[in-house]
């Protein structure tokens, strides 16, 4: 009985020694340790061993179960801590999977930078419908019922009365109804024209419109609060006028030129050779506008300003075809 205690001992240790994986020391463990297996049949024959023999026996016996169960322990651990070996082995060798990270929009980027700069500057930002009323679009703005921009050519009209709002502004209207002054808000979202769609005009685009009403505005604080943004966006060196215009909507009213900074003022496509850029419209909010919203013209004045988004974002990154910002062609929008 001792020969064979000692032939298992030998056996077992050999065996333990050219195990590779998890496989094959579970097959191990049930050869050697589980209760069938070789050891507990020793442990089976022993009631045949006479009496006086068994003492040693048995102690051998324990002797080599403990001696398998720890050597098992062992190569397990062994095994775990091995990088190549093992079906739940890690290979740290292996170069990492690399995970596509996205970016924003060039156009919400540009949104983002507008509320900020706005933001410090008091404006909160609303919102109102895409699909607007004839009322809010139009006639609460003071456009005359004969006015070419209410034509089928420029607006998608859904019926009579209701259309895709042409601007941002109707939302002027929406925030003044609800809300006595001070107002003083900022208003980023998508228009929509019927025109041909070129590198120049697209049917969608988005626009960012403020308004500012309280007592006593003045245009000089107009002048004052875009003079400050454009400085903000394109740096304290940018040079700006503003040219008299007409809006329905405002009286009196003005665009705003900056310095073509992409030639510094000596002529490129960009600004036309004209050396100047066109970057907003703006005015004192018309007083049959504020009659509209139900606001006393006596206490309250106020202004108001709208920009084409996809054009700052054209004079920021360069980009010369409005199409680009909506094929959402992940060539493009990488660069961002
Ligand atoms: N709504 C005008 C447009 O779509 C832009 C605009 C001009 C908005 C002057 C204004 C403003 O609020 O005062 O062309």
């Amino acid at each position: 009985m001792q020969e064979t205690i000692k032939a298992l001992r030998e056996e077992l240790s050999a065996e333990l020694a050219g195990i590779k994986n998890q496989n094959e020391l579970e097959t191990f463990r049930i050869k050697y340790l589980a209760r069938k297996g070789r050891i507990a049949g020793l442990f089976d024959a022993l009631k045949n061993v006479p009496a006086a023999d068994k003492p040693p026996i048995g102690k051998a016996l324990n002797e080599l179960r403990s001696f398998a169960q720890t050597s098992f322990e062992e190569k397990e651990k062994q095994l775990q801590q091995s990088p190549i070996a093992g079906s739940r082995a890690i290979d740290v060798s292996l170069p990492g999977r690399p995970r596509p990270v996205g970016s924003k929009h060039p156009i919400t980027q540009t949104i983002d930078e507008l509320r900020q700069i706005f933001g410090r500057m008091g404006f909160s930002v609303a919102s109102g419908p895409d699909i607007e009323d004839d009322y809010h679009n139009f006639t609460a703005l003071n456009f005359p019922p004969d006015h070419p921009a209410r034509d089928m050519q420029d607006t998608f009209f859904i019926s009579k009365s209701i259309l895709l709002r042409t601007h941002t502004s109707p939302v002027q209207i929406r925030v003044m109804e609800n809300q006595q002054p001070p107002v003083r808000v900022i208003i980023p979202g998508r228009v929509y024209r019927n025109e041909a769609i070129s590198s120049r005009s697209h049917v969608i685009f988005h626009q960012l419109e403020g308004l500012y009403v309280d007592t006593g505005v003045t245009f000089s604080e107009l002048k004052g609060t875009l003079v400050s943004f454009a400085k903000q966006l394109y740096g304290s060196s940018v040079r700006y006028k503003f040219r008299p215009t007409f809006f329905p909507f405002t009286e009196p009213s003005a665009d705003m030129y900056i310095s073509c900074f992409i030639c510094n003022q000596k002529g490129c496509p960009v600004c036309k050779y004209i050396g100047w850029l066109e970057i907003l419209g703006s005015g004192m909010v018309h007083p049959n506008v504020l009659k509209y919203c139900g606001y006393d013209i006596e206490r309250f004045s106020g202004y108001a300003f709208g920009m084409g988004i996809e054009r700052m974002a054209l004079l920021r990154y360069g980009i010369d075809d409005i199409r680009l910002y909506f094929e959402n062609d992940l060539r493009f929008l990488r660069q961002f």
